[in-house]
């Protein structure tokens, strides 16, 4: 017969991603989650009315899983392929099978399929903590489109870092980052999932909520992320070191030109921006040479921030990157769906040119100025050599 040290040994030796001690027996906790992270495994442990977290790394799993086994008569293990069970029965006989995998707890639920990149298995702890997830890993309903948006992020990342070398740091702002979700989720993603080393940087005006993120980066160790209470416009780079991808997601209105004009500042590589609230050209710009739009409501409304953003992209291209303005996320998750995408590339002249024409052309027509044109223009980025 099996022993309960045996199964252990042969549920990690077989990889399991996730595993689950529950049917209380008398212990300190209700129930204990382990997910595989980084090597080893991270634990949530709960109470009748908490939620502990514990860190076991790799050497001392099997004897820490079967000490916090002593609580509990029940252990279910997913691999890729097998579900592990073992159950303590009341005569004190352990039970112990193994079949076809079925959906751990956290592979349930639509939004989770969708999320390729992101393991379906994996609890990502801070979002716990943020209340995105729950603690077996369900993304909780409120936040599945922010989720889903995040996850389509990654996608765009994953495609941009593809042929960078794996073993180099790469160094990561996230200007107006907020509460962080998808911070913490990049990092998440650089590190457990891709393990690949990560410098990243969130900053917002939003001093409690840095406070909270930064403490929270603190309690899961991860020290390769910082935050910093501040105004994007007066971002340094501190160290001066070359910054590789600029990321904003939702950054309001001229937060992202102050965004983009870092990125052209510090040569970033690469720029993923998603852009909102454009109301600078709705606000100041004179419509009236585009009569079409000029109803005063919605139609300028959405002139104005396409514009806005089409500024933005040939702007950029004026600066040496290669652009595009894609979907982001299906118009049904958010109306806030435009992504522009930047990669610097060696432009020919003409085609740099062109953009930034076809820009001014649009800035004269609007008889208007627009952030990132005025930061370019004042700090003589549009010279022409
Ligand atoms: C709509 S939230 C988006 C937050 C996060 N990126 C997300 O998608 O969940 C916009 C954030 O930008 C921040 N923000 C706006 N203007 C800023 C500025 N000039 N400097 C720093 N942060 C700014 C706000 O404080 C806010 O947290």
């Amino acid at each position: 017969m099996e022993t309960i040290s045996e199964f252990i040994e042969n549920v990690l030796s077989e990889g399991a991603y996730k595993i689950v001690l529950s049917g209380p027996a008398g212990g300190e906790y209700r129930r204990v989650t382990l997910n595989f992270d980084r090597g080893g495994y991270f634990a949530e442990k709960l109470t009748a009315k908490q939620a502990f977290h514990e860190r076991i790394p790799p050497e001392k799993a099997a004897a820490r899983i079967e000490e916090l086994f002593e609580g509990f008569s029940q252990i279910n293990a997913w691999n890729k392929a097998s579900e592990f069970t073992a159950r303590v029965t009341k005569k004190g006989k352990l039970l112990t099978g193994r079949h076809a995998a079925s959906a751990a707890p956290a592979a349930q639920g639509a939004q989770r399929e969708k999320s390729y990149l992101l393991s379906s298995s994996e609890v990502i702890p801070p979002l716990v903590d943020m209340g995105v997830m729950t603690p077996d890993g369900r993304v909780r309903a409120a936040m599945n489109d922010k989720f889903r948006q995040i996850n389509r992020f990654l996608e765009f990342i994953d495609e941009l870092i593809e042929k960078e070398d794996e073993d180099r740091e790469l160094n990561v702002i996230d200007f107006g980052c907020g509460k962080s979700y998808l911070t913490f989720i990049v990092y998440y993603y650089f590190t457990a999932v891709k393990k690949r080393p990560v410098r990243m940087t969130g900053i917002d005006l939003k001093e409690d909520v840095i406070a909270f993120c930064s403490a929270t980066a603190q309690k899961y160790g991860y020290d390769g992320l910082r935050f910093f209470a501040g105004d994007i416009a007066d971002f340094a780079e501190q160290d001066g070191r070359p910054i590789d991808l600029v990321i904003t997601l939702h950054a309001c209105d001229a937060a992202t030109d102050y965004a983009l004009y870092n990125a052209i500042r510090y040569g970033a590589k690469y720029v993923l921006s998603v852009p909102c609230c454009q109301h600078e050209l709705n606000t100041n710009a004179d419509f009236s040479a585009l009569p079409l739009f000029d109803d005063g409501g919605i139609l300028r409304e959405r002139a104005a921030a396409l514009l806005t953003d089409s500024i933005r992209q040939k702007l950029l291209t004026f600066c040496g990157y290669s652009t595009r303005v894609m979907e982001f996320v299906d118009l049904s998750h958010t109306p806030k769906n435009m992504l522009i995408r930047a990669k610097k590339a060696p432009l020919p002249m003409k085609h740099r040119l062109a953009a930034l024409k076809d820009a001014e052309e649009a800035l004269d027509l609007l008889k208007t100025e627009q952030t990132l044109h005025r930061l370019l223009k004042e700090n003589g980025y549009l010279d022409i050599e």
